[in-house]
């Protein structure tokens, strides 16, 4: 997969008690690839030292018009041109009140009116200055001029009061920048995709499952909410609970029956794309015992019953329409030769418009992944291995030719 430039984040820090919570924030982007760079208002600087961003991001932060280093160069002017997206982290009442009337008194506040970059805020400040009816209007005021808003969270807040204030978490002001970034290729449309094993049970204390960790589902889903998507996550049980973008509706699931009724339900409300990553278990005990069977015989058989095929009941409610645009995954265990064979005969009889294939020594609990896309119309195309990220957008890339 071809490499990609590095995306270049330009934080700002202003004066909340929360700024020490923008160190993490620059290292969660970094670490996912990013390199940021900082500029620091006056007041952030009471609370957190630059000397913290300056060694963390390994770049000069700006902290004064008065400052500027290089000779002849106009340091917030070339700031605004370099980044591709500015985060303001935390930001202040003050902030947000002087961004939404276009002032310029800070090397942050220019920057935001100079940028031609997406601009995200994530607030942080007492309960009742974020309800103020004058910081609601200021936030207004700048969404209404395309600034994106991280919603803070609820709870504790560090003055004492209980309610909304709270910065949000690193991992949702990293998911709602890179949303905001784009591409916004599936804006309006709705996406529906399952993951994670089944639980079938045998009695309250057993079950028959698969090695399925889920993460190429959430994955699809994470790159479908970056695209624009309203995205819906139907998925078994996940070890650890995945972090995810809270806009992302999740549905938890435990047995084949539970996730057949959630996506047949859903697809009811006509999907633009389906995609049925879960690894759903093909047998099901034919009863599942009501107490622990006790161990007794040296032997024992389990009967078993099949599953239905919900990615098939799918193929066949969506019958000719080309709505939803339905994904299926498929595991198998051979050699990649014997993978695309299977999965042809499995496109065929399952109605999809898409199947994608991953051998389980490829794929099973691992956060890389090799796949092999055939498409109903089209080449058949082999991924090397590579990140299930970069695997998922690959996917979704895909999607948006064939859906042309
Ligand atoms: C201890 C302390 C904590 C503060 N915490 C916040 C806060 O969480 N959110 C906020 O909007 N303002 C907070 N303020 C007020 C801002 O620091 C003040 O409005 C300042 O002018 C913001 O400037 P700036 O936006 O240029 O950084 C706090 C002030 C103090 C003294």
């Amino acid at each position: 997969m071809t490499k990609r430039r590095r995306t270049r984040i330009l934080l700002g820090v202003t004066g909340s008690i929360a700024a020490y919570k923008a160190a993490e924030i620059a290292r969660y982007f970094m670490k996912r690839g990013c390199v940021v760079r900082t500029v620091i208002s006056e007041s952030a600087e009471k609370f957190i030292s630059s000397l913290t961003f300056e060694s963390l991001t390994g770049q000069p932060v700006l902290r004064s018009f008065w400052e500027e280093t290089k000779p002849g160069a106009i340091g917030h002017i070339a700031l605004a041109d370099w980044a591709d997206g500015v985060v303001v982290a935390p930001a202040s009442a003050d902030c947000i009140a002087k961004a939404a009337h276009g002032f310029a008194d800070s090397p942050l506040l220019a920057i935001l009116l100079a940028t031609r970059a997406p601009i995200v805020f994530a607030p942080a400040m007492n309960v009742n200055m974020f309800e103020h009816p004058q910081t609601q209007e200021n936030i207004d005021t700048l969404r209404a001029r395309g600034v994106t808003f991280v919603d803070p969270g609820s709870g504790s807040l560090a003055c004492g009061w209980k309610g909304r204030g709270r910065l949000a978490d690193a991992s949702e002001v990293y998911s709602v920048t890179m949303r905001a970034l784009g591409p916004h290729d599936l804006i309006g449309k709705r996406v529906l995709i399952s993951t994670g094993p089944t639980r079938e049970a045998i009695d309250p204390v057993r079950f028959i499952s698969n090695r399925s960790s889920g993460k190429m589902g959430v994955a699809l889903a994470r790159e479908a909410y970056r695209r624009g998507a309203t995205v819906t996550l139907v998925h078994g049980p996940l070890s650890p609970s995945p972090r995810l973008p809270t806009t992302i509706h999740r549905v938890s699931i435990t047995s084949a029956t539970e996730l057949r009724e959630e996506m047949l339900r859903r697809v009811e409300d006509s999907p633009d794309i389906v995609i049925m990553a879960a690894a759903v278990a093909d047998y099901r005990p034919a009863q599942a015992a009501s107490e622990k069977i006790k161990k007794s015989a040296a032997r024992r058989a389990i009967e078993l019953e099949a599953n239905p095929d919900i990615l098939v009941e799918i193929g066949e409610r969506k019958g000719g329409s080309p709505k939803p645009f339905l994904v299926g995954f498929a595991v198998e265990t051979g050699t990649p030769e014997e993978l695309v064979e299977e999965v042809r005969r499995k496109l065929s009889r399952k109605n999809a418009d898409l199947m994608v294939g991953n051998l389980a020594q490829d794929s099973f609990d691992k956060d890389t992944n090799r796949v092999c896309l055939v498409p109903r119309r089209g080449d058949t195309i082999s991924t090397d291995t590579a990140r299930k990220s970069a695997v998922a957008r690959k996917i979704f890339d895909l999607i948006g030719d064939l859906t042309k």
